[in-house]
């Protein structure tokens, strides 16, 4: 009798862990608002650390409810553990798929497996896993992390075509192993290692939050009086960055030039007032090509292994053109 009250206790705690940090949503009447034929959909986002994150869940929750998928959502906090708890909840609740943004590349081939063995269909979005078994997930759906790296290398070596001296760079990385964090660093190491006047002098992560990205920047200012150029791999580091740079008594997007990727709107104000120089967009709306990709997946039809978000770049003056009707 004591061993089922206690194993009572520990499903209620499980149930109330997971309804702490996830919820439901999607599904209208016409749907079946979850109920009869709706597709259920399991999704793990990576967190909310940054304004690209709130837009694209926000992307991925009204979708969903256009769509008529019952979605289940959880956040994980930027922590693996996390989402790998919500994929096993998703499995044991039967799910007709599962979708996650993984926060980290490595270590997700036991999950991926179990979730094979429950004949749940898993889609990857907005980041990659390094999993060897590519038959673990039915697609990827997200930018070219590498190619926006390029991006921003090609304009630093245009910027500075003509300059002979040395330009010192910093760098500040997204989430330590994460793909956009990967990817972006050895895109933009690709292109700039071509010429050696360009020299990166300190390179750390601030997790992409903008909290991280000013107390770095401050010892980056503190340890190297010399900084040419700010390399940040998000908008939100870089707005954190800014403040750290205005503290310093130095004029943003001046006295350092300032390369971010995302393209928020808070970060295209900064690059439309000159504080930035230049952003690469990643496109965080992919809520309307998941949900498609979802249903295709349990009909049982055939998805491309890969699809590429479109993106673009923007200048000072193409972000004060693009600002009035940017949606996020
Ligand atoms: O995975 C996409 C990246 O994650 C965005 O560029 C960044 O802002 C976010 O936190």
């Amino acid at each position: 009798m004591l061993k089922r009250i206690s194993m009572l206790v520990v499903a209620g705690l499980a149930a109330a862990t997971l309804a702490g940090c996830g919820s439901e949503s999607g599904g209208g009447s016409e749907a079946g608002g979850g109920g009869g034929d709706a597709i259920v959909m399991g999704f793990s986002q990576v967190g909310a650390e940054s304004g690209w994150r709130t837009a694209n869940t926000k992307s991925v929750q009204d979708s969903a409810k256009e769509a008529g998928i019952t979605l289940k959502f959880s956040d994980a906090q930027q922590k693996q553990e996390n989402q790998i708890k919500a994929i096993r909840s998703y499995i044991q609740q039967k799910v007709d798929v599962i979708a996650f943004s993984p926060v980290v590349e490595s270590g997700w081939d036991t999950v991926l497996k179990e979730a094979q063995g429950a004949n749940i269909p898993v889609i990857l979005t907005d980041r990659a896993v390094d999993s060897a078994d590519t038959s673990l997930y039915k697609t990827f759906l997200g930018s070219d992390f590498v190619e926006e790296g390029k991006k921003a290398g090609q304009w630093l070596v245009e910027e500075y075509k003509d300059a002979s001296d040395t330009v010192n760079i910093v760098e500040l990385q997204g989430t330590t192993g994460s793909a956009p964090a990967n990817d972006r660093k050895s895109g933009f190491a690709e292109v700039i290692g071509a010429d050696p006047k360009f020299k990166i002098i300190a390179s750390q992560t601030g997790d992409f939050t903008r909290a991280k990205g000013k107390e770095v920047m401050e010892a980056f200012l503190k340890a190297h009086p010399d900084i040419d150029v700010l390399y940040a791999h998000n908008d939100d580091m870089g707005l954190g960055a800014i403040e750290a740079i205005e503290g310093a008594g130095k004029v943003p997007g001046k006295d350092i030039k300032i390369i971010t990727v995302d393209a928020v709107k808070d970060g295209m104000q900064a690059l439309a007032d000159g504080k930035i120089n230049y952003i690469v967009e990643c496109s965080p709306l992919l809520g309307p090509q998941l949900m498609d990709l979802a249903k295709k997946v349990v009909a049982g039809e055939s998805v491309p292994a890969r699809v590429v978000t479109e993106e673009t770049t923007f200048t000072q003056e193409q972000a004060k053109e693009a600002l009035p009707s940017r949606q996020y």
